[in-house]
């Protein structure tokens, strides 16, 4: 069971701060849901844990198991368990999904061991058979041409065969039509197990009556402002987050804090 913590977290990209101050401890076992408003730093956070060199870490830091690993390499933190289900997944022409897919299973497996290649056959088209995805798709190439629905769903076979130990899910559910919506939330809710930490970001209930959280966290401005149970979700769904932001002085939030340093992730500045 893996335990991933986010430490007082601030992160800026070019010369705007993002994140200010975020804090989220996942256990292996837990399904927590992030909710909020366009631009305001949920897709920002799970790259930075993913480790997307774009973005800087002012300050703060991401731990798993105890592990400082603001450091290392996206493929490192890959390695380690982490896993990235992208509100955009990028097309990559010349890679075929099969051969991508296998690839990266390959490399999450230790040095002295060689990935079965008839089992791998087999459980790729299994999971892409549960997924209902197409059968050419093993053979396309990754994600190019893929409509929005099939690449949020070839995100999940992804992760179905990579088995992460914490896996944030990007807006998994948007472009999905309703009974692609089912699939995948039935998919990732075979998935959950003491061994699999979820962080789900998303904006409608929809998916969450598929996959339900055990918490729910608001982030406005860049910062985890509320964190409850399924109850919050409903209370979005009917109102919105006015009351939210009425509650908290929303400007109080939007007080700037200027990086002092740029670089990439890699890079931690005290922030001043
Ligand atoms: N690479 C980047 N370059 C410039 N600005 C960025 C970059 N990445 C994020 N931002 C900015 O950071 C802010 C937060 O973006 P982010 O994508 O994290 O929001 P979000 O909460 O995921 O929004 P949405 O719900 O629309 O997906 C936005 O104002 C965005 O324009
Ligand atoms: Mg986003």
């Amino acid at each position: 069971m893996s335990i991933l913590e986010i430490r007082d977290l601030y992160v800026a990209v070019e010369d705007k701060t993002i994140l200010k101050g975020v804090n989220l401890t996942v256990k292996g076992g837990e399904t927590h849901a992030i909710m909020g408003p366009n631009g305001t730093g949920k897709s920002t956070l799970a790259s930075v844990v993913m480790g997307h060199p774009k973005y800087t870490i002012l300050s703060g830091s991401i731990l798993l198991d105890g592990e400082d690993i603001t450091t290392l390499a996206v493929d490192e933190r890959s390695r380690k368990g982490i896993f990235l289900a992208m509100q955009a997944p990028i097309e990559v022409p010349g890679v075929t999904n099969f051969d991508f897919v296998k690839t990266a299973v390959q490399a999450h497996m230790p040095n002295d061991k060689k990935l079965r290649i008839g089992k791998f056959i087999l459980d790729f088209e299994s999971a892409a058979q549960d997924l209902q995805m197409g059968t050419g798709l093993a053979h396309r190439y990754l994600n190019e041409g893929f409509s929005g629905g099939e690449k949020k769903r070839n995100e999940i076979l992804q992760m179905k065969l990579i088995k992460p130990a914490i896996a944030f899910l990007d807006e998994i559910d948007s472009g999905l039509d309703v009974d692609a919506l089912r699939i995948v939330g039935e998919n990732v809710t075979a998935m959950k197990s003491n061994d699999l930490g979820m962080i789900l970001i998303t904006h409608y209930q929809r998916l969450l009556d598929y996959i339900e959280p055990d918490f729910v966290h608001i982030m406005i401005k860049g910062e985890i402002v509320k964190t409850g149970g399924k109850e919050l979700i409903t209370k979005i769904d009917v109102e919105g987050y006015d009351w939210l932001k009425a509650e908290l002085g929303v400007t109080e939030l939007e007080e700037i804090r200027k990086p002092v340093s740029l670089g990439t992730c890699a890079t931690k500045v005290p922030l001043k």
